[in-house]
């Protein structure tokens, strides 16, 4: 019998203890139907809850948000869920959550958060660290990828750009760069024609000729190139630019150097695979994301800039209701190093699990990813028709049925078919993109409890379905 609730504040102890039991022990097992989507009865369900005038008892609630709410969702975090970046997290990044939803500190300043901003402050450090980025460096969690790239970027027009500059700038990307990138310039003011989409090598790395010719043209024109936004790690394949060359064309042209490592900058704390990412060490900025290969629960971004007094050039401001709460030296207000004034403490959470499981555990994790891919990829040579158009990278692996015969559109149009049958099936998540032109099946496998045997079924349940699409395309 669960005590009455007087304030939205005063909620029985006893209850609140049986109720995070409740939620734990409803995500202890994965179900085994990977992707569930409300149908039109269960969406008329949810539609029909409404909010009562008095209050229901706790546990009858949770029972229904897991029942019938949470129960439709794509488990991002099953073994065998490879579709996007998956979010394979830890049950401790939760604890971490609930932790830092418990206590709640306002971590945008030091009078309300010390203690989480100067733990916050340690992880950016020693994140850093394992970049190879400068002392000088710093840095600050937010939501995630869109919101590092966004905020790395206005520092980039700030350092780069007088505020009447601005119309004539020009930032580059590669065909392969994520979206939220173009999206974040956007934000800020930049309009489609002052992003240049640089073409991809047949590695899908950026193409230093095509960029440096770009570049020439840009400044032939009268127009004022300010930035390139290299990638550790590109969604699509796994593909790292060639950050080397890029911090060369950029030192040469005084132009600002983003590296986007939301999904691949984790390999830094593999020392066996670390050295991929040689040329990170001398970015302007760097995005990376928790919530992706660092194992943790969303809305756990970091980003950083290797000259911290650039990110409070381009966020402090000072307004009379925020004076009693000035920094000393070795103290941070977060707010003005970031967009947000009122923030959580998203890195707690990462400390959380990597103080309980460890560098070393976080680093295998990470490589076991590798290790995944190449399974799936051995799986594939062993049935005829499948196509690799992009070889295991950073736990990517990219592929496409072909037959003799069909035309280009047939052929997208099985390995659609086969995406659909993929997530009808419930066993394993393979969607697809577009490589090239091509419709191609892409499996991205980060988590560090899939296995050996849960690669190569994924390959053999995906060769059935194309089996049996194929025949209807023979027919
Ligand atoms: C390379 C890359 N950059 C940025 C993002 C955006 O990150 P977020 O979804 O955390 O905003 C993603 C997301 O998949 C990504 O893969």
């Amino acid at each position: 019998m669960e005590a009455e609730i007087k304030t939205p504040t005063q909620v029985n102890l006893n209850d609140l203890e049986a109720a995070a039991l409740q939620v734990l022990r409803s995500r202890a097992t994965p179900q085994p139907q990977v992707v569930r989507m409300a149908d039109d009865a269960a969406l008329a369900i949810l539609r029909a809850i409404g909010i009562p005038r008095k209050g229901r008892p706790l546990t009858e609630v949770i029972q229904e948000m897991v029942e019938k709410v949470y129960y439709h969702r794509a488990q991002a975090d099953h073994p065998r869920f490879f579709a996007f970046v998956p979010g394979p997290c830890s049950p401790l990044s939760a604890i971490g959550d609930l932790l830092t939803a418990t206590y709640n500190p306002h971590a945008g300043n030091w009078l309300e958060s010390s203690g989480p901003s100067c733990i916050e402050q340690q992880l950016i450090r020693w994140l850093a660290d394992n970049l190879g980025l400068p002392q000088s460096c710093g840095g600050l969690f937010v939501s995630g990828g869109s919101m590092a790239n966004l905020t790395a970027l206005a520092v980039a027009r700030d350092q780069k750009l007088q505020a009447h500059e601005r119309s004539k700038g020009v930032a580059y990307v590669s065909e392969q760069t994520h979206s939220s990138v173009a999206k974040g310039l956007k934000i800020i003011g930049f309009l489609p024609d002052q992003i240049r989409r640089i073409k991809c090598d047949s590695k899908f790395q950026l193409d230093m000729d095509d960029l440096k010719a770009a570049v020439a043209e840009d400044k032939m024109a009268g127009r004022l190139p300010f930035a390139v936004i290299a990638s550790a790690g590109t969604t699509n394949t796994g593909s790292i630019d060639p950050l080397v060359n890029i911090r060369s064309l950029c030192d040469q042209e005084n132009l600002w150097m983003h590296v986007d490592g939301a999904y691949g900058a984790s390999i830094a704390l593999s020392s066996r695979y670390r050295y991929m990412l040689r040329g990170i060490e001398t970015a302007d900025s760097v995005s990376w994301d928790g919530h992706k290969w660092l194992f943790q629960t969303y809305g756990c971004g970091m980003v950083m800039v290797r000259d911290k007094t650039h990110l409070t050039a381009s966020f402090h401001t000072r307004p009379e209701y925020l004076r009693d709460t000035e920094t000393d030296e070795g103290q941070i207000n977060f707010w003005d190093i970031g967009v947000e004034l009122t923030r959580p403490a998203r890195g707690l959470k990462l400390w959380l699990t990597l103080q309980v499981v460890g560098a070393d555990a976080m680093a295998a994790g990470i490589e076991h990813g590798f290790q995944l891919a190449r399974w799936a990829q051995d799986e594939l040579k062993q049935h005829p028709g499948w196509e690799v158009i992009s070889s295991a990278q950073l736990a990517i692996v990219n592929f496409r049925y072909v037959s003799p015969g069909w035309s280009d559109s047939q052929i997208d149009t099985v390995n659609k078919k086969i995406a659909q049958r993929s997530l009808q099936d419930g066993y394993a998540t393979v969607l697809t993109t577009v490589l090239n032109g091509q419709t191609v099946l892409r499996v991205c496998a980060i988590h560090p409890d899939a296995t050996e045997d849960d690669m190569r079924q994924t390959i053999c349940k995906l060769t059935e379905f194309a089996v049996s699409e194929s025949a209807l395309v023979n027919e």
